[in-house]
Parts: structure tokens; sequence; C-alpha cells
């Protein structure tokens, strides 16, 4: 539809969450004319759930005998091979400078007399996680950043969904088109977009994230022609609360409950992860979520759709999780004598736009920073609480490459940015979607199922317009649907995340390569 209003900035954020609002307030501070665009209200979004904490090795902790190459040396083993090293010590080394700022523009973490409070999650070989809350770290970090873009009176147009980039002649681009509330088509130009829209949990039908994450920003990047990467690799929590026919977001039960000791235990109270891998119940996620699938598929008489977390011997568990505590009680679970009727739900997507770490993309004026980037840091399977980190991290730093971009004049001029051609894309209704993924493309893939999800695909997509909020994320779901099967088809073995029950072990032939996909330039 032909667009009716037009906005104009340096930089269009796509998305509010921790890496988005890092980006937008170090841009302005640099002085660039920002503006945010995000789909719901600005505090909604993935970030904001986020429990068990901020993973980060702060620079007194080396007389605990913590070190940034320990943490390093964890998120690669986590990574299964397929993290980049180079982007992996970046990354964590920026972690300290950005905890810092966070802190000082007032968010506040858990302490004692001896300073921050640590925790350790699946992988860890350290006490590290440091949290607020006792387990609500994301809504604090997200309640600093907002503050900051109120104070600062930095732009944001909720409610509005950007469905297309602005390309220029030459491919690059240059802003983006978007919905406003009422469905109304505009545009934003600007010489660079920078995606921090997450990710795709709302792919499965059980899963962590709220109904904000379809995959938008990724499917944007695929039609503009980026470069994507190992997205084949859905990383799925072991443990949200089991609820009986649930649908949409699943209460989370941060890891740092196994970190305090709690255990997984089958309904005849066997230990799960005993034998299965030698740090036990804080084995590596991808690890416990197929140890936790395998043991729900040997239960005696079928296929049992949850297991336990015992998390009686927590003292003060009200106190030290007073989410999970809540969510519990909902259900009428108290963990301070029940166990925990726990399973595994999609978490989130280790891959995504290929960018380096100071979040540039392939595509010029295009750039990527949070979950739904790709920047090497993951690798197969994400390191538990490496995520908020990253987005504080890159936020700022692709806010820099903007800007060092923009003053070089590397930016395509934002006036050439044109509309795509196409009036209409593929579009899966989303209950088929769901099923079929959550069937065949979660945890425990073969050839025939991935080859049954993508006819099941095929035959339930039909071409639609993107007029309304919900056919541009039904759009965005499918586009991504399709990229993963391709992904997950071509990678013959089982690593990190992707779990192949016809190719159980990994491949090293060849060593360990990143599956790049791109869509064809029809943008189909
Ligand atoms: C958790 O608290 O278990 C989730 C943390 C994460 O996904 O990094």
């Amino acid at each position: 539809k032909t667009p009716r209003w037009e906005a104009r900035a340096d930089l269009v954020v796509i998305g509010s969450g921790v890496a988005g609002l890092t980006a937008a307030l170090r841009a302005q501070e640099l002085g660039l004319h920002v503006l945010v665009v995000t789909k719901a209200a600005v505090a909604d979004g993935n970030t904001r759930w986020a429990q068990g904490g901020v993973a980060v090795v702060l620079d007194g902790d080396h007389d605990r005998g913590d070190t940034v190459a320990k943490h390093a040396e964890d998120t690669l083993v986590a990574g299964a091979g397929l993290c980049d090293e180079d982007a992996v010590r970046a990354i964590l080394a920026g972690g300290p400078a950005a905890v810092g700022k966070l802190r000082a523009s007032g968010a506040t973490f858990d302490g004692g007399p001896g300073g921050l409070s640590r925790t350790r999650e699946g992988g860890h070989s350290a006490f590290r996680v440091i949290h607020a809350g006792g387990d609500a770290t994301g809504a604090e970090v997200e309640r600093a950043l907002v503050a900051q873009v109120t104070d600062r009176r930095l732009p944001v147009l909720e409610h509005h969904i950007a469905v297309d980039a602005l390309c220029t002649p030459a491919g690059d681009v240059a802003g983006v088109a978007v919905l406003d509330h009422h469905g109304v088509p505009g545009v934003v130009r600007a010489s660079a977009v920078v995606l921090a829209s997450g990710g795709f949990g709302q792919l499965y039908q059980a899963t962590s994230n709220p109904e904000q994450a379809t995959g938008d920003g990724l499917a944007l990047a695929l039609r503009a022609g980026a470069t994507v990467a190992d997205i084949e690799f859905v990383q799925f929590h072991p443990t949200v609360l089991y609820t009986p026919g649930a649908r949409g977001r699943c209460p989370l039960v941060t890891e740092a409950v196994r970190g305090e000791g709690a255990t997984l235990v089958d309904g005849a109270g066997a230990s799960v992860m005993a034998g299965a891998h030698p740090l036990g119940d804080l084995a590596p996620r991808d690890v416990v979520s197929a140890a936790i699938t395998r043991r729900m598929a040997l239960a005696p008489g079928g296929v049992d759709d949850h297991v336990f977390l015992d998390a009686t011997g927590i003292s003060g568990f009200a106190k030290r999780f007073p989410t999970v505590h809540a969510a519990c009680a909902e259900l009428g679970i108290d963990p301070a004598v029940d166990s925990i009727p726990v399973t595994p739900a999609a978490h989130f997507a280790c891959g995504g736009v290929v960018t380096t770490v100071d979040g540039r993309s392939t595509v010029r004026g295009l750039y990527a920073a949070g979950e739904v980037a790709r920047t090497g840091l993951h690798g197969a399977n994400r390191l538990a609480s490496n995520s908020l980190l990253e987005g504080l991290v890159v936020g700022q730093r692709v806010a820099e490459a903007v800007a060092a971009d923009l003053a070089a004049g590397l930016l395509p001029d934002p006036a050439r940015g044109r509309l795509p051609r196409r009036r209409s894309a593929p579009v899966a209704g989303r209950d088929a979607l769901q099923r079929v993924m959550s069937r065949y493309a979660a945890i425990g893939r073969d050839a025939d199922g991935l080859a049954a999800a993508g006819s099941v695909l095929d035959l339930s997509t039909q071409d639609s317009p993107l007029q309304t909020h919900a056919a541009v994320e039904d759009a965005a779901l499918t586009v991504v649907a399709q990229a993963l099967l391709t992904a997950a088809v071509g990678r013959a073995e089982s690593r990190g995340c992707h779990v192949r029950n016809d190719f159980p072990d990994r491949d090293e032939r060849d060593g360990p390569r990143s599956r790049l996909v791109r869509l064809s330039p029809s943008g189909q």
C-alpha cells in the first residue's frame, strides 16, 4: 500500500529490549538523531522476562579466581565448536564497562556486604552471574533503560511494526516500511537501521518468549538480502513451569534454581542428570534439555510431558526467587515442600543475522544486535546469561559503528530508499506452523520429520498482503520456519541445540561450519 506518513532519522532502531535501547541511548549520546520503532509498549518484549542474570567477570573477580578467559572457555565449550573465538573474547571483555555504565545509570543489582551477589547457571565453571530482584534481572535492566529513554525524551514509536527494509537501487538499506498502531502504512527514512527485534520463540507451541517474539527482524533481514547463519540452533530452556495444555508464554524456572542446589528428578524420583554429564544438573542447557526429553520419552506407560525440579532444599526460596515462587503459587505449588513440574520450551535463537561484533551485517546500512544477530558469541548453544551481556556490549558498539560509518560517509542517502515491489508474502497459519515446528523441528529431529514439516508448511502457506500486524508477524514466522528447516536439513549431525536422531554424533570431518542462509533475489 502507498505510504501515508513519513518520518526521518539518522538511525532507526527496531525493538526496545536491552540491545535496542542500549544502542539508541548510545547513538543519542553521540549526537545522532535516533528513532526507536517498537511493536508493543516500550517496556514489553523479551528482556523483561529474563530471570537468571548477567554473566560477567568484573574487575575484582580475579581475586576470587575467576577470569574473562575462564568465562570465554565456558562459552566456547557450550557453543560446541561453532563460536567465533575473537567475537567471544571481544564481547566478554566489554562486559565490565557495559555493566558499569548500566549501574551508573541507575540499575541496581543484588548485593551483600562483600559486593554484588553472584549465582551459577548451567555450563558456568564459576559463580559469575549477577542478578537483580532475586530472579527479576531482565525487569530491572529494562526498567533502568526505559527510565533513561523517558528522561532523555528519546523518541519512540510504540505499537508500530517494521514490515520491510527500504532498499536503494544498489541494494543498500536506507530505512524501513512500517505499519502504525492503526495499520496505516508509513516509511521511516534513515541512513542506518539497527535490528534489535529479538528472537522467534513463537515458532513453537511451548516457549518462554512473549507473544512479540515472531522473528520480524530476521525475516526483514532475509528479505533485504542479508546473510543469516546458525538458525537451526534453537535453544530449548530445560525448565519452564509445566501447565497442562498451556499455550503462549510459559513461565520460566530460572537455571539459577539449579545453581543454588535444586535437582531434576523424574516421576519415580530418580535423578535425570546423574551419569548424563560431569556437571550433572548444571550441564550446558542443550545437554539438560535433551536429557529431559529422553527421560520423558522413556516414561513407563508412554511419553511423559514433564519431569520435576526438587528445590525443597533451598532455604528462603520465596525471597531468593520471587518470580518463580509467584508463578508456582498460581498453580498451588509451594517449592518449599512440593517438587516443581517442569518441561523444556523454546527459549533462544542462537543464530541470526550475521554481524561483526560491532553489529555490521553483510548489507550496507543494515545492522543488528541482541538475539536477532549472530555475532559468533553463542555458536551452537548459548551459555546461560550471556545474552543480556551481549545486548549491553553490542548495543553500545553498534551505535558507535553507525556513528563512525555515518561520519565517514559510508552510509546510503535515505532519499534513495524504495519500497519493495512485491505486494504480498507467503503466510502460513500460526497454529499449523507451531504444531508442525514443535512436532518435527524441536529437540530431536530427523530427515523424514524435517521433510514432512516442509511439505505441511508449503501446503498451509498462501500469499497474503501484509496489511496488519498479525499478517506481518505470520509472514515473518513463515519465512523464518522455511529458512530454519533448510538449515536443519543441511546439518546432518548433532551439535549443540541441533539434535538429529538420525545423525546422533558430531561430524568433525571438515571441522565445524556455520550454515549460511540467504533468500533468493526474488525474496521468496
Ligand atoms: C535463566 O534464568 O535460566 C535464563 C537465563 C538465560 O536464558 O540466559
